[in-house]
């Protein structure tokens, strides 16, 4: 290559200071004519395919100059690009063919807003990635690069190699926060679309004379179980062998005694009272065994005899006695107030064909044994369901968990826990705030364990310390929680950093979740 070889490789649309240029101000060549627009720019269909940036002027600075203050010498071949203040500058060109623009051609109708390279700097300190992958389902925006948050933790749980090691989810948050909202959507809606995926949920929160996913149901199709304390709604068989299904008398037993302990208010049973639980069911089964499937008050009787064929001292015959005695009244105290709802034959509506199902809880009384009675019915008829029906993903969500994993009904979450996740179940927690559950509940490391997290707004300082410590959340996020607006929560899975996120709704699934419907009626009325 020749020493005086131009730099430029000399091409049609090029110009090398070789190139005499027409209409070169004393033969030099300025950068609006240096940068000659190509062919097709001048054919009028075609232009269209001609990029903006060739069509543009390139802007040097000079034409506002004078022509008689261009330097004799030409100094520079080429002109080059100069700072330029964007305020002396007439903007993009729009094209403003309204029919163009019908058809999807480019007409931007947003002007630009000018800056500076100093302001644009600060403005993007960085190209921010994706805080997710496009996986699973789509929960919302990320606040800061914009771009969409997608997650769902079974989904997460089965990629190779595991982003989580646990399906649990956990959803906190003040009261009017969002978290149902963003339960109903993205734990029940969006999943129920995806193959092999379904919903049970447990529902606590009245909305109108029946739980707040009613509307849920009704939009999705499912079954909607509602309890009520008289007994007209779902009836659940304590003793029913399709919801221990697979555990056979010791699930039985698990079951009733879990019960008693609810009813005792959290008093566990002894290993007289197992024995005792387990010998009368054997006695009620074997009674009815050409017949219909007992139901609670037929094991009553049963509960307190005392097998003969163990040659038992008076005095362990006694014991025995007195230990089924005293399961004997728990459960007679629960059938008092609520023998519509355990006693008697399973209702034919509880079963798993449908995709989404609801075990409504919501006019049952906040105080006493029937919801987390309920609870641990449903919990246990699940699990033994899903035995017999591998191959599905399971959204089981406790709205207001609490009950669940804070309450007496905790132990058998957590014995359950080691099962879920071969029986394919995600569990979602919902509640208030972490401090709700006694750290000495079996429920707590079950919260502990979760490795999806969606922090609503904290209103109380040490609320939002717990959720930052429990979670591993950068010191200042905690802040951030207590100035979330509502639909606005924290979200963290596995050890990635936390995101601050925007949950986005659809106008059918805003209609369908939100929960304002009588705060706004009774606005109207006022
Ligand atoms: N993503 C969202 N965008 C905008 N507004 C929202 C969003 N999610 C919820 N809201 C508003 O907040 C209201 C309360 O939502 P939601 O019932 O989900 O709160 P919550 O945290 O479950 O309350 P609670 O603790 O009382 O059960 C909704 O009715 C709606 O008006
Ligand atoms: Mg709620």
């Amino acid at each position: 290559m020749s020493k005086h070889a131009p730099l430029i490789p000399a091409g049609e649309d090029d110009i090398t200071p070789e190139t005499p240029v027409k209409g070169t101000r004393r033969g030099v060549p300025t950068a609006v004519q240096a940068k000659r627009k190509p062919r097709l720019a001048s054919v009028p269909l075609l232009r269209i395919f001609v990029p903006p940036e060739a069509l543009a002027p390139a802007i040097t600075g000079e034409e506002s100059m004078p022509a008689g203050d261009v330097p004799a010498v030409a100094v520079v071949p080429l002109a080059r690009a100069a700072d330029v203040s964007p305020f002396e500058l007439p903007g993009s060109r729009l094209r403003v063919s309204a029919g163009s623009a019908s058809r999807g051609w480019y007409a931007p109708t947003i002007s630009g807003a000018p800056t500076t390279t100093r302001q644009a700097e600060i403005l993007n300190t960085g190209i921010i990635g994706a805080p997710t992958s496009f996986r699973g389902v789509v929960n919302g925006r990320d606040n800061l690069s914009s771009t969409s948050i997608s997650h769902d933790a079974p989904t997460a749980y089965n990629q190779q190699p595991r982003e989580l090691t646990s399906p649990n989810v956990l959803i906190l948050g003040t009261v009017g926060a969002g978290k149902s909202s963003f339960t109903k959507t993205v734990m029940v809606i969006r999943p129920l679309l995806l193959n092999k995926h379904r919903a049970v949920v447990f529902d606590k929160k009245d909305q109108g004379g029946v739980g707040e996913y009613t509307a849920v149901v009704q939009r999705m199709g499912g079954t909607h179980l509602l309890f009520n304390p008289d007994g007209s709604g779902t009836r659940l068989n304590l003793l029913d062998p399709e919801i221990v299904r697979g555990t056979g008398l010791r699930g039985q037993g698990a079951l009733v005694n879990a019960v008693a302990r609810i009813v005792r208010d959290d008093t566990p049973s002894s290993v007289w009272e197992r024995k005792a639980t387990r010998y009368a069911l054997q006695l009620a089964f074997q009674s009815f065994e050409d017949g219909r499937v007992p139901t609670p008050s037929d094991l009553l009787p049963f509960l307190g005899r005392v097998p003969s064929d163990k040659e038992l001292s008076k005095k362990a015959a006694d014991r025995f006695h007195q230990a089924g005695l005293t399961i004997q009244y728990a459960l007679d105290d629960l059938l008092e107030d609520f023998a519509g709802t355990f006693d008697g034959e399973t209702s034919k509506d509880v079963d798993l064909s449908q995709k989404l199902t609801t075990f409504d809880v919501s006019q049952l009384p906040d105080d006493g044994p029937a919801v987390p009675t309920v609870m641990a019915i449903g919990n246990m008829w699940l699990m033994g369901r899903l035995r017999q029906e591998r191959g599905f993903i399971t959204n089981v969500v406790y709205e207001e968990g609490w009950h669940m994993i804070g309450g007496p009904s905790s132990r058998l979450v957590k014995s359950n826990q080691k099962l879920s996740r071969s029986l394919g179940i995600s569990n979602v927690f919902v509640m208030h705030k972490g401090t709700d559950i006694p750290p000495d509940s079996p429920g707590y490391t079950v919260v502990q364990e979760a490795q999806t997290i969606y922090a609503y707004r904290q209103d109380r300082d040490e609320d939002a310390r717990w959720v930052t410590q429990t979670f591993n959340f950068a010191p200042d996020t905690q802040e951030v929680l207590m100035n979330l607006r509502p639909g606005n929560c924290v979200f963290k899975f596995g050890s990635n950093p936390e995101t601050h996120m925007q949950h986005i709704r659809s106008q059918w699934e805003a209609e369908v979740t939100d929960t304002d419907e009588a705060m706004e009626a009774g606005a109207s009325a006022a």
